[in-house]
């Protein structure tokens, strides 16, 4: 009985976890919105050489159109504050591996990887999450049915 109960408190304390969770962002930028304008992923996340990093839009990205778009709105207000005192939107990421892993998302994007195989539904969300699988069984998965190397070494620095 005593091991019931603990088995309970243990799968709670499981659900009590925040992974699915979006972290408050400084504003409510929503990808559905975004995207359903017709707007590509590249156009604000633009892989810049080596190809390692996709990259978060700078606000001047955000100003093309919200100079003129929604400026009576509170959290463009904001946006256009930070872009005029030449400040970044202190964004939470949701995405990371640790240093000691090697990843390039252009590698991966030329191997005909797509968003969603890693980051889900990213179109149809208002607020991201962590929907997509990033740990090195969700990596070891995919190389294994993509015929990509195994070998610790192609992922982590050899010893
Ligand atoms: C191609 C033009 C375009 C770009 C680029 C763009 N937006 Fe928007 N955004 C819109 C439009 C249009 C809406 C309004 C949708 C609606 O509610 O009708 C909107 C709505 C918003 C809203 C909701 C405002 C409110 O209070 O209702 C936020 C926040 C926002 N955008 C942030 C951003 C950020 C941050 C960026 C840069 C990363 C960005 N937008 C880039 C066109 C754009
Ligand atoms: C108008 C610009 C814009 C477009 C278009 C856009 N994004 Fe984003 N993206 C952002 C901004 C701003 C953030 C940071 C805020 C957030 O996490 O929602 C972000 C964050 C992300 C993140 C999380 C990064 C992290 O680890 O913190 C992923 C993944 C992502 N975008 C994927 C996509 C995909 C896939 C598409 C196309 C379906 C796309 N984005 C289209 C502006 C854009
Ligand atoms: C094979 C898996 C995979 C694919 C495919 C993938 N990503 Fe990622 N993405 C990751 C990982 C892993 C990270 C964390 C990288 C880090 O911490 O260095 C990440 C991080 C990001 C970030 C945060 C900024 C950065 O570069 O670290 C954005 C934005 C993003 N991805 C957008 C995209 C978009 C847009 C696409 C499709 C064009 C895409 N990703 C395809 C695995 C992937
Ligand atoms: C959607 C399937 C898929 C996923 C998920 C995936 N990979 Fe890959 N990966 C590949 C393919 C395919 C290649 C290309 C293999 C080749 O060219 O021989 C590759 C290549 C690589 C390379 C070598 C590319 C280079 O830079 O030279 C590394 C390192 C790597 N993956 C690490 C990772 C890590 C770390 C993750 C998890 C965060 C991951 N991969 C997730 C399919 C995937
Ligand atoms: C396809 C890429 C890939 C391959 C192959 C790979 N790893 Fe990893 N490894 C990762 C990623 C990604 C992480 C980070 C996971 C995280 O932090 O969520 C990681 C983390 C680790 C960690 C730290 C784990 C922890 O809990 O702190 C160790 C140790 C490790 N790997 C050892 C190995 C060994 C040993 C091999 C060979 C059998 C190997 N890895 C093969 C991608 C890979």
């Amino acid at each position: 009985m005593k091991r019931l109960w603990i088995l309970l408190l243990l799968s709670l304390s499981h659900f009590a976890q925040p992974i699915h969770k979006p972290p408050a962002q400084p504003v409510p930028y929503s990808h559905k919105t975004h995207v359903g304008l017709g707007l590509s992923c590249k156009s604000c996340h633009h892989n810049p050489d080596p190809g390692e990093w996709m990259g978060i839009p700078e606000t001047k990205i955000c100003m093309g159109c919200h100079a003129s778009i929604k400026t009576d709105s509170p959290h463009i207000q904001k946006l256009a504050s930070f872009h005029n005192q030449q400040k970044q939107l202190p964004w939470v990421r949701i995405y990371s591996i640790p240093g000691y892993v090697f990843f390039s998302h252009r590698a991966h994007l030329e191997a005909g990887a797509k968003c969603e195989n890693c980051h889900g539904q990213v179109a149809q969300r208002d607020a991201l999450y962590r929907e997509g699988d990033i740990s090195m069984g969700a990596c070891m998965k995919c190389h294994e049915e993509t015929k990509a190397s195994n070998d610790c070494g192609f992922c982590h620095e050899p010893r």
